[in-house]
């Protein structure tokens, strides 16, 4: 079984991180306070008693709030700094997290407030931590393809800053096919394409992010094991699973991490990868997600390495990059 030592000296890449999703309650309120805001809650542990979730949606209610504080440039530097150190201390080399502008905009924060301040705190992660970056903007699929539309455009004066698109926020009831035309607009602007699609959500969803949104990668994917032939696709096709074990539990896709399957899709020859989701509600970052599957399923160090090399494949660097980590 492989060990803490182990596990933090692979050199490993995340490939699902919602940016959002690293706000850890201490930082929230040190930006209430800093923006005269009142938060809902007394303290840092009733925010974490609050952490009580019974599936995706009662998380997103809470996420979607607790976003509220972030308002300055400033604010969106210190979260992804804070991010960004965490990725030191873990042995995290490369990273290509999620970020959701609508979340931001619908509450009269500009694009470029956002952006401005992410950006500069990827910068100096690959200047001060040696932490390469490809930041992916995700629109949210419970609005509308017309607003993700309009994102898409209040982005475009920034796609240097950028490298592609996904999809979050409540699967069910929001398939794929809603945002075709807004991903055969992403790619015609040469953005990569990533989709969340199988978290709670029918193989059908996975099969239209492929076939409709032609994504480069799922984003959780684990609903793949209801369907042989879809396993049998993703292992032939080489389709890449950004997987988030924490999170899946957490969330109740799964009532205990001894009945996750990710190591029996590694097995299968899937190109499955560890990654942390949304580390500040869901109890740890990337590390701890490693280490619940060698406490839990028993990962050794050959599966362990297998798992951190499949995050550098499945990333979007260049080949040459991507020998150099390997
Ligand atoms: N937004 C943040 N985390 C998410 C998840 N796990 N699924 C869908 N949308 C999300
Ligand atoms: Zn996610």
């Amino acid at each position: 079984v492989a060990d803490d030592a182990f596990l933090r000296a692979l050199p490993k890449t995340e490939l699902h991180l919602h940016l959002e999703g690293s706000l850890e309650p201490e930082l929230m309120f040190a930006l209430a306070a800093r923006n005269g805001i009142q938060l809902p809650y007394q303290d840092v542990d009733q925010i974490r008693q609050a952490y009580n979730f019974t599936n995706l949606q009662s998380f997103l209610d809470i996420y979607y709030q607790c976003a509220d504080v972030l308002r300055t440039e400033q604010d969106f530097y210190d979260l992804t700094w804070a991010y960004l150190q965490r990725c030191h201390d873990e042995g995290v080399v490369h990273i290509e997290p999620f970020f959701d502008p609508q979340t931001h905009t619908e509450r009269g924060i500009s694009m470029e407030t956002v952006l401005d301040g992410i950006s500069r705190a990827l910068a100096d992660g690959q200047q001060q931590l040696g932490i390469s970056s490809g930041l992916i903007l995700c629109f949210l699929r419970h609005l509308s393809e017309e607003a993700a539309f309009v994102t898409l455009e209040q982005a475009i004066p920034y796609l240097h800053l950028f490298i592609g698109v996904g999809l979050d926020s409540s699967e069910l009831g929001n398939p794929p096919e809603k945002f075709a035309k807004v991903f055969a607009a992403a790619a015609e602007l040469g953005l990569h394409r990533v989709a969340h699609a199988g978290e709670e959500g029918p193989i059908a969803y996975i099969e239209g992010a492929l076939d409709i949104l032609k994504v480069e990668r799922i984003d959780h994917g684990v609903r793949c094991t209801d369907s042989e032939a879809m396993m049998d696709r993703l292992a032939a096709e080489g389709i890449p699973l950004t997987v988030c074990p924490l999170s899946n539990t957490r969330l109740k896709v799964y009532q205990h991490m001894s009945e996750h399957p990710i190591l029996q899709l590694l097995q299968r020859g899937l190109c499955v990868t560890v990654n942390a989701d949304d580390p500040a509600f869901f109890g740890g970052y990337l590390l701890a997600n490693y280490q619940a599957l060698a406490d839990h399923l028993g990962m050794t160090c050959g599966q362990a390495a297998q798992l951190a090399a499949n995050s550098i494949q499945a990333s979007f660097i260049s080949t040459e990059q991507k020998a150099l980590l390997l």
